[in-house]
């Protein structure tokens, strides 16, 4: 179900205008329509515009309308990184670390990811699809209308498989859009111990084929990093899933700078996500070639390590986009506005970036930017009208949710 819908009177449209990721000064321009007015059919934008205009050429009383006097009206935002498919929670482990001990040296003894592997092989479908559903309601409520969801809670055939169907299905039934990742490769599992060129080897031959088969998943994904996976065994994964048609996406440079920046260039992949150690070579590459970078502030400040640098990376022409990690482990939670105060307060970007961030180039970060992400005709109908005028309140209300109505192909699903 799509819908005819008109929403007038914006005191802002922030339209953030394109149709591909902004690169470093570009992210600035938010493209804003004062007194605007935007009017969608069938789910799809096909006017935008200042309201006067707008109304001057449209019946309105063939439309539901909405009134957005003193309130600004921007695209839906992406969340273009998530896990939020899984079982169990680890909330233990935060309290471990809030004590002194670190993310890795909780993964070395058999915490970490692993922990909730187990959950996620025990669960039912049933069980990770109410949870899951219960996430994207949350998100909603935020003004996500698009998130990106990996797998990698399974690390064997079935489960892997299980976490994909279930968003699947989520999919269908829930108003958030969901694009899946497939991270197979997301630690090694207790039974490939030691032998991590055999789980590769597992994971290209048994698993990757399924899901590229039964088209299960768009990007395939890998946690390339220092005692997990290594640059070579990421640059074999990748390449056999770049074969199998996948699109590329890379969990790099987190805690190590391994060079899975310039990885991620060098195979062409759509994004690379983290990016706390990237060298300034890999920022430059990152630059040149347009690979996304997806900085994920809430992981860093949930672990207490420091921030991607995203000022130079901006300074340096990169396409920057934020994204929330939601995952139980590293960082829990779906919060937009916690992860828009990061990314002002403590990362150096401006509130016009951190927009820019969380829309057109979130959708650039899933390969998307030709149908969402902006307010632009021919563009999906998916849209936020914020409780106050500007969006300048986002990172200023700080942590508090400013979303007010959030509009899906059309429809109003949130308010
Ligand atoms: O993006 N870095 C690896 N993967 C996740 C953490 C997953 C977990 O701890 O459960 C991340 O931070
Ligand atoms: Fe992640």
């Amino acid at each position: 179900m799509k819908g005819n819908l008109i929403i007038k009177n914006a005191s802002e449209l922030v339209t953030c205008s394109g149709f591909k990721a902004k690169q470093g000064k570009e992210m600035s321009e938010l493209n804003i329509i004062y007194d605007g007015a935007v009017v969608i059919e069938d789910g799809i934008i096909k006017e935008v515009g200042k309201t006067e205009d707008i109304l001057s050429k449209i019946e309105e009383s063939e439309y539901k309308v909405i009134d957005a006097t003193d309130k600004a009206v921007l695209p839906g935002f992406v969340d273009s990184h998530t896990h939020f498919v899984f079982g169990g929670y680890r909330a233990e482990e935060f309290s471990w670390r809030l004590r002194g001990d670190s993310y890795m040296e909780i993964m070395k003894r058999g915490g970490g990811i692993v922990n909730t592997v187990e959950a996620t092989r025990k669960a039912t479908k049933n069980e990770l699809l109410r949870e899951g559903k219960k996430r994207l309601d949350s998100m909603l409520s935020f003004g996500v209308t698009t998130v990106e969801g990996k797998s990698g809670y399974g690390l064997d055939f079935e489960t892997e498989i299980k976490q994909l169907e279930v968003m699947n299905e989520l999919d269908k039934i829930h108003h958030v859009d969901i694009v899946k990742t497939f991270l197979g490769a997301h630690a090694i599992p207790k039974e490939y111990k030691g032998k991590e060129d055999e789980f590769i080897d597992y994971m290209i031959n048994e698993v990757m084929p399924e899901v590229a088969e039964n088209e299960l998943a768009e990007f395939c994904d890998i946690f390339c990093e220092k005692n997990v996976f290594s640059i070579e065994q990421s640059r074999r994964l990748l390449s056999e899933a770049k074969k199998l048609g996948l699109k590329l996406k890379i969990h790099a440079d987190e805690i190590v700078q391994l060079g899975g920046a310039e990885l991620a260039c060098e195979l062409g992949a759509i994004s690379a996500d983290h990016l706390l150690r990237v060298s300034d070579n890999g920022v430059k590459k990152m630059a040149e070639t347009g690979v996304v970078a997806t900085l994920l502030p809430g992981t860093a400040f949930s672990l207490k390590e420091s921030y991607a640098r995203a000022r130079y990376m901006i300074d340096n022409n990169c396409a920057v986009a934020l994204a929330t990690d939601l995952n139980p482990g590293s960082c829990f939670t779906e919060s937009i506005p916690l992860i828009f105060a990061l990314a002002t307060l403590y990362m150096e970007m401006t509130p016009e970036e951190a927009v820019t961030a969380f829309t057109i180039n979130g959708a650039a970060a899933i390969d998307r930017a030709d149908e969402i992400g902006s307010i632009d005709v021919s563009k999906k109908g998916d849209l936020v009208i914020l409780e106050y005028p500007s969006y300048k309140y986002i990172p200023y209300h700080i942590g508090v949710n400013t979303v007010e109505k959030v509009v899906k192909n059309g429809r109003l699903v949130y308010e």
